[in-house]
């Protein structure tokens, strides 16, 4: 296998990952089989789905609805298609109680130590002491890493206290240093697009971070022309291949602004092994992949991994050595030779 070709391995929070691929937290790793399956399928590092304390966000799974959407945003049946659709949704947190759902981390957190993965705890913040609170629980229970999602779009949707969604850099700040402060394991901190993404993730490092993990999607609104009714009914978070320009730019931003020791973990637009490479090139040190995992499976990482390793063969170099690659390459406008002047014009 071309896997075993090219050192695929990577640095991140001080933790080991023997690829950059991770599953991102979703209803695919909302059970211990989802979160075995994307293990076996050879993810260095499993996202589980967030929790919080919060009934309401609980019960809000309930009421999740999805729907793929051609490049018209008309609905589609059949997925096949997936690296083109658009996935728009409302979901909700894990429904079990926080003390079985601790039990399902920490059981397949051990069996990824057999595999040379990590699973993730995630949580997002409901009650800010609640949530102090949960990253102990998940520290003591043994599981060896921790995501906080401060980015998720459903936040202003949700009933209140249910979500919790720090946009402004104090308010991130704050968050991450009382869960910091709790805690010692390895802590991610993912951040939303809107706002100021670079300014968040200044102040998550700078308030205990180990890593960053940008960026969070987008909530949308989206009129059906012929029920005249938003689809879905409700505003809803929205994804696609389309995504991963406009996150990248959020990578390389970051990378130039906090300086490229800082760690980045991508999320929002992979679909495949050269989409990873796309990340590294631009900054992220792993690349989270979620809806590819949700439309095609847990063999989407698998072969995002093969995909991944097969182009590093092909240039010669190890994963770590593009990290960053084109970011710091990237020229302004002004630097910018004109055609005409440097002979293909
Ligand atoms: C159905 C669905 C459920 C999600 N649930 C969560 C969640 O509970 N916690 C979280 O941090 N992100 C959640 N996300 C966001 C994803 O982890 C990811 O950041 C986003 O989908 C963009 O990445 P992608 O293009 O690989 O899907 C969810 C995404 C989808 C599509």
């Amino acid at each position: 296998m071309s896997s075993l070709m090219t050192d695929l391995s990577m640095e991140v929070a001080g933790m080991h990952l023997k690829n950059p691929v991770m599953a991102g937290s979703g209803e695919t790793t909302m059970s211990h089989e989802g979160i075995a399956a994307a293990i076996d399928a050879g993810a260095a590092a499993v996202v589980a789905k967030s929790t919080n304390e919060s009934e309401a966000a609980k019960r809000q799974l309930a009421s999740a609805e999805y729907v793929l959407l051609d490049d018209r945003w008309q609905a589609v049946d059949e997925p096949a298609a997936g690296r083109a659709l658009s996935l728009l949704n409302r979901s909700g947190l894990v429904d079990q109680p926080f003390e079985a759902w601790l039990e399902v981390l920490a059981a397949t957190d051990r069996l990824a130590r057999e595999r040379d993965a990590y699973v993730i705890a995630s949580l997002i913040a409901g009650d800010p002491v609640e949530v102090v609170r949960m990253a102990g629980a998940i520290e003591a229970a043994g599981v060896r890493w921790i995501e906080l999602n401060l980015g998720a779009p459903h936040a202003e949707e949700a009933e209140p206290g249910a979500i919790t969604a720090a946009r402004e850099a104090h308010s991130v700040g704050e968050l991450v240093a009382s869960i910091r402060g709790a805690v010692s394991v390895p802590l991610t901190v993912k951040l939303s697009s809107e706002g100021d993404p670079v300014g968040s993730a200044r102040a998550a490092f700078a308030a205990g971070a180990d890593a960053v993990c940008l960026t969070g999607r987008c909530l949308a609104f989206l009129p059906d022309p012929q029920t005249r009714r938003p689809v879905l009914g409700t505003f809803a978070a929205i994804g696609g291949g389309w995504a991963l320009p406009l996150t990248l730019r959020w990578i390389a931003r970051a990378r130039q602004r906090l300086g490229p020791d800082r760690p980045l973990i991508g999320t929002n637009g992979a679909r495949d092994g050269l989409d990873v490479a796309r990340f590294l090139l631009a900054g992220a040190s792993a690349v989270q992949m979620t809806t590819a995992v949700f439309t095609e499976g847990p063999s989407a990482l698998t072969n995002a991994i093969d995909e991944l390793s097969a182009y590093l063969t092909r240039q010669g170099l190890s994963a770590r050595e593009i990290v960053g690659e084109a970011t710091d390459a990237v020229l302004s406008y002004a630097k910018v030779v004109p055609n005409n002047e440097d002979g293909t014009g």
